[in-house]
């Protein structure tokens, strides 16, 4: 799993018993697969297809780090489905809690909406960069790095 990105929960998140929203943890997820799965395809045009079920494990405070990680559960031929979840950060000790984690669907589409194959370029990339750095999405040393050894090659 790849971390996409980090949120300090604030107290426009809070609903009414104190903990941050349901639907401000489901926005957050949905944000973070929707630039996931656009930067692994490359295309901005990913539409969200399906949500599955989630639990909210645990309550979210004012102040409260959350990391948001995501890994691709599989590509179909114009889908690309992806595991997120939202863990607590203790920056004393480190430790993480899972919040919430679902799986996401999206789908390709074209300038009138209609679903469109990802390339099998996309496909074989995102698993030899997994196997190599561990994650799909590079750095830009990562890709300054990539760039050289192609050229190299
Ligand atoms: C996404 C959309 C273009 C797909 O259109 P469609 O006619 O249903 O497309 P298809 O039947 O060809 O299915 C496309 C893909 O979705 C998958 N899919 C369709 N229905 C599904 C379902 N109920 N569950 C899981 N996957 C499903 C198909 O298996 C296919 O994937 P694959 O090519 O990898 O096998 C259309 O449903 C749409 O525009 N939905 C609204 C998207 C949206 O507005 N999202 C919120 C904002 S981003």
């Amino acid at each position: 799993m790849e971390l996409i990105t980090t949120y300090i929960c604030k107290e426009f998140d809070i609903g009414i018993h104190n903990n941050m929203f349901g639907g401000r943890l489901i926005s957050l997820i949905d944000d973070a697969s929707g630039s996931y799965a656009a930067q692994l395809c490359d295309t901005p045009r990913m539409v969200t297809i399906k949500f599955d079920e989630l639990m909210f494990k645990k309550p979210v405070k004012v102040g409260g780090i959350l990391k948001i990680y995501g890994k691709v559960i599989k590509f179909g031929s114009t889908s690309l489905e992806l595991y997120m979840e939202i863990r607590k950060h203790n920056v004393y000790t480190g430790e993480q809690e899972i919040v919430t984690h679902t799986n996401v669907k999206f789908v390709r589409i074209d300038e009138e909406g209609n679903a469109i194959p990802i390339s099998e370029r996309v496909k074989i990339r995102y698993y030899e960069r997994f196997k190599r750095f561990g994650k799909g999405l590079l750095s830009a040393e990562e890709t300054d790095m990539e760039k050289e050894t192609h050229k190299l090659n």
